[in-house]
C-alpha cells in the first residue's frame, strides 16, 4: 500500500480546529482509496514563537524537505507582531522549497448563494496560477536615509525570465487540462513596462507550444472589473505573485468567501515539497467557538491528494465537499447552521 508521509502543521487561533476536519476527511479517505498517511505534526507558528522566540530553524526546515507534502492551517496571531508569522514562517516555507506556483481554483459549488447577482456556478469556474517565490515578494530593496525627512523607501519587483516561464509553462498544461483551454495573462504592460514585457514575451513564446490553447491578455484593473462583472471569460489565469495574491481575494469571494477557498504552494519538480492551505488566516476572535468553516482545509487537503497521485479520493472529496457546501444554510462564520466539527462529519458521510 503507498504510504504517504505528511507535515501537518495545525497553526494558530482557529487554525487546528479546521485541520482537525482536514485530517478527520483524510484518515476516512484513506480507508476507502487504500492508501496510507502517516501524518507528523510540527508545532510551528504561535506556540513554538511563544515558548522558544523560534519562527522556522534551518533544522526544521530540512526536516520538512524529507516528507511528501506539508499540509497547513494558518499563522499568526493578534500576540505577535503582525506579519513576523507569515514572513519569516509562510513565506520562508514557500522560498526555501522553491514552491514557484501559488494555485488557487475559483469554483462557486452548485447550490451556494453567489455575491453576483447574474451569475452562478456556471459562469463561475476558473484556476488563478499566481507566480510565488518572485515579484515584489523578493524582498528587493531597502530604506535610504531612514528617518530623516529625506527619507526614501524601495521595493524592487524581481521577474526572471526562469521564474516566469516555468510558471507560465505551468499555467499553459493546466489550461490545456481544462475543457475550455483558456488562458488569460493578467498584467500592467501599459506601467510595468519592463517586467511585463517580459512576461508578455515569455508568454507568447511558450505559448507557441500550445496551439491548441487560447491565449489572451488582460490588465490587471481591468480583471479585477471582468471578474466581478463577466466572470465566465475566464478558465486559467496566470499571473504575478502580487496581482495574484489581491485578485485571488476577490476570487474567495466569488467562490462563497474565505470558508471554501483553498490554494496549493506546489514545487511541481521532480523530488519538490508542496504545502497545501486554505486561503483564509487564523480568525483568532473565533478560536474553540466550533463556528469556522472547514471546507476550505479540507478541499486543500483533497488537492493535496490529488498533487500526491491520488486523484479518485481527491475527486471523491471534491464531490463531497460541493455537495456539503450547497446544503449548508451558508458558509461564513457562524452562518452553517452547524458546528465545524459537523462540517467536517457531513464531508466524511458523503465519502
Ligand atoms: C496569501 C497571504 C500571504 C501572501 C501573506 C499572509 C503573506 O495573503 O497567502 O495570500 O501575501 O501571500
Ligand atoms: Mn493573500
Amino acid at each position: 500500500m503507498k504510504t504517504y508521509r505528511i507535515a501537518v502543521l495545525p497553526g494558530d487561533g482557529t487554525g487546528p480546529e479546521v485541520m482537525r476536519e482536514g485530517m478527520k476527511v483524510l484518515a476516512a479517505a484513506e480507508k476507502k482509496f487504500g492508501f496510507n498517511i502517516e501524518p507528523a505534526a510540527f508545532d510551528l507558528g504561535g506556540v513554538r514563537y511563544k515558548r522558544t522566540g523560534e519562527t522556522l530553524s534551518d533544522a526544521t526546515l530540512e526536516e520538512l524537505r524529507g516528507y511528501d507534502a506539508i499540509y497547513l492551517s494558518a499563522l499568526g496571531s493578534p500576540d505577535f507582531p503582525p506579519g513576523v508569522l507569515e514572513r519569516d514562517v509562510l513565506l520562508k516555507m514557500r522560498f526555501a522549497l522553491d514552491q514557484y506556483i501559488n494555485l488557487r481554483p475559483c469554483k462557486l459549488y452548485p447550490g451556494v448563494k453567489s455575491v453576483l447577482a447574474n451569475k452562478g456556478d456556471k459562469e463561475i469556474d476558473f484556476v488563478v496560477v499566481r507566480e510565488n517565490t518572485e515579484g515584489l515578494y523578493a524582498g528587493a530593496g531597502g530604506f535610504f536615509k531612514q528617518g530623516t525627512a529625506d527619507e526614501v523607501a524601495l521595493q524592487t519587483s524581481v521577474n526572471t525570465r526562469k521564474g516566469i516561464e516555468r510558471c507560465i509553462r505551468f499555467a499553459f498544461k493546466l489550461a490545456r487540462s481544462r475543457p475550455r483551454k483558456r488562458l488569460h495573462l493578467v498584467g500592467k504592460t501599459n506601467v510595468l513596462t519592463y517586467a511585463f514585457n517580459l512576461w508578455e514575451r515569455v508568454f507568447e513564446q511558450v505559448g507557441e507550444e500550445f496551439p491548441d490553447v487560447e491565449r489572451a491578455y488582460h490588465h490587471v484593473d481591468a480583471c479585477c472589473m471582468y471578474m466581478i462583472d463577466q466572470p465566465e471569460v475566464y478558465d486559467t489565469i496566470v499571473t504575478d505573485n502580487m496581482f495574484g495574491d489581491i485578485i485571488t481575494d476577490i476570487g474567495g469571494i466569488l467562490q462563497g468567501g474565505l470558508g471554501v477557498a483553498a490554494s496549493g504552494n506546489l514545487n511541481p519538480d521532480p523530488g519538490g515539497v508542496s504545502m497545501f492551505e486554505p486561503v483564509g488566516g487564523t480568525a483568532p476572535q473565533f478560536t474553540d467557538q466550533n463556528v469556522i468553516n472547514p471546507l476550505a482545509c479540507i478541499r486543500a487537503g483533497a488537492m493535496m491528494l490529488e498533487h500526491l497521485g491520488e486523484p479518485d479520493a481527491a475527486q471523491a472529496i471534491e464531490e463531497a465537499v460541493a455537495k456539503v457546501a450547497g446544503e449548508l444554510p451558508g458558509l461564513g462564520v457562524g452562518k452553517m447552521g452547524c458546528g465545524t466539527d459537523e462540517v467536517g462529519d457531513r464531508v466524511v458521510a458523503g465519502l
